[in-house]
């Protein structure tokens, strides 16, 4: 089972943001909404693209180069070209700290 590991303050990440973070040889992308924070693979399902230069808008995440949009809390697809959903992970928040579990 994947173990639970802090990638960054809850205070570094504000609401309505995202950021980008390597863990092992993943780049995992950390969204803070109003909805709570979220985790999911920062290179989109269409092509090689980091989505942590495109835009968070609520809950959905646009790729910044064809536009591809998926919802970041269970990764699906909502509008294409991307055809494949963005893997997601756990998240928990333990004192103050984000807490993500990357398998
Ligand atoms: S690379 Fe993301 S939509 Fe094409």
């Amino acid at each position: 089972m994947a173990q639970f590991q802090a990638l960054m303050k809850l205070a570094e990440l504000p609401l309505g943001s995202m950021r980008a973070v390597t863990v092992g040889a993943r780049e995992i992308l950390v969204c803070h909404t109003r909805e709570g924070v979220f985790a999911l693979d920062n290179i989109c399902t269409h092509a090689h693209a980091r989505l942590c230069e495109g835009r968070l808008r609520a809950t959905r995440l646009v790729c910044p180069l064809h536009g591809a949009s998926f919802d970041i809390r269970d990764g699906r697809v909502l509008a294409p070209p991307a055809e494949v959903a963005l893997p997601t992970y756990p998240v928990r928040i333990v004192a103050d700290a984000i807490e993500v579990a990357v398998g």
